[in-house]
């Protein structure tokens, strides 16, 4: 399977972009990468640090830095620390970003492997927004969106009714809703049954001397702030469950429905289920464990 992923790395980013390069049943062709948990200039940075730490030769393209409407973005740093990677600091600047953007890059490959093409966002979807408005036959071309973002019947997560995701880029979201291509959501309904502990870390450090310890260096900023402010002992795979839900979806139990998201008021961001709109695939339930194995498993594989 084809796939680019759309992504804010960010820790739980750099964790599904690992799995996806390990798991044997994807062709990781290429990043997309946008703002969110850190602005689009360290988004594309981490991206090509971990392309090359990770030995893939794909490009990065680079996207959104703002919302829709917006002029910049302020990363939550307390999530994923000051340059997305927790404590890290002094990330290098690998390689350079692709010639073309983001939207450029999402609609040449729908194209080029149409039909086939599978996208996974995982940040917020003004990248995705941007290629539909682009190219009227993106959709059209694509073969599937996998979203990680939403909480359709669980509360939020950077608010009581919003995920951040959804949050960071409402209209965008919306957007994407009011005439979706073929897409599955995997929302915080599912990846907050998904949690990785820090003995899960461990486990894959002693497993992985190079990407594992690197992943179990980076999430210790962020099982803090799992543990502190969402009182939680783990860190959701949000990501990965997203990349995992591209090949196993019968992990997860699915319902149709139409999704609106509310774009003002104290429910920005919200996604509300809505039978007027073209449905897509919720996922409303998922085997946890049997993902957070899947997860190590593949993982464990690499360096
Ligand atoms: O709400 C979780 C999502 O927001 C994940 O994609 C995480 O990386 C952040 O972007
Ligand atoms: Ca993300």
């Amino acid at each position: 399977m084809k796939l680019i992923i759309d992504t804010d790395p960010g820790i739980d980013d750099a964790m599904a972009i690992a799995y996806a390069a390990a798991a044997p049943e994807i062709d990781l062709i290429g990043l997309t990468t946008v703002f969110g948990n850190t602005h689009v200039h360290q988004s594309s940075r981490n991206a090509r640090f971990l392309v090359d730490k990770l030995g893939l030769d794909i490009p990065v393209a680079q996207g959104a830095s703002a919302a829709h409407g917006k002029d910049d973005h302020s990363p939550s740093e307390h999530v994923h620390g000051p340059e997305g990677f927790g404590d890290l600091t002094d990330i290098p600047e690998i390689g350079q970003n692709h010639d073309l953007t983001a939207a450029e890059f999402l609609v040449e490959m729908a194209r080029e492997h149409a039909g086939e093409l599978v996208v996974c966002a995982v940040g917020p979807l003004t990248n995705i927004a941007d290629a539909m408005a682009l190219d009227p036959a993106f959709s059209k071309n694509l073969g599937r969106l996998v979203i990680m973002g939403g909480a359709v019947y669980c509360p939020g997560n950077i608010t009581p009714h919003a995920e951040a995701n959804i949050y960071h880029d409402a209209h965008a979201a919306d957007a994407v809703f009011t005439a979706p291509p073929e897409t599955v959501l995997v929302g915080l309904d599912v990846t907050l049954k998904t949690l990785y502990q820090n003995a899960d870390f461990e486990a894959l450090a002693q497993k992985s001397a190079d990407m594992g310890v690197f992943l179990r260096d980076i999430s210790k900023f962020y099982l803090q702030f799992y543990k502190e402010i969402g009182g939680l002992d783990g860190c959701g795979l949000h990501d990965s469950t997203a990349v995992i839900a591209c090949t196993h979806d019968h992990m997860f139990d699915l319902v149709q429905t139409g999704v609106q998201v509310i774009t003002e008021g104290d429910a920005l961001g919200a996604t509300i289920p809505q039978d007027g709109r073209p449905p897509v695939t919720v996922c409303r339930d998922v085997d946890g464990a049997g993902v957070v194995d899947l997860f190590t498993a593949r993982v464990a594989s690499l360096p």
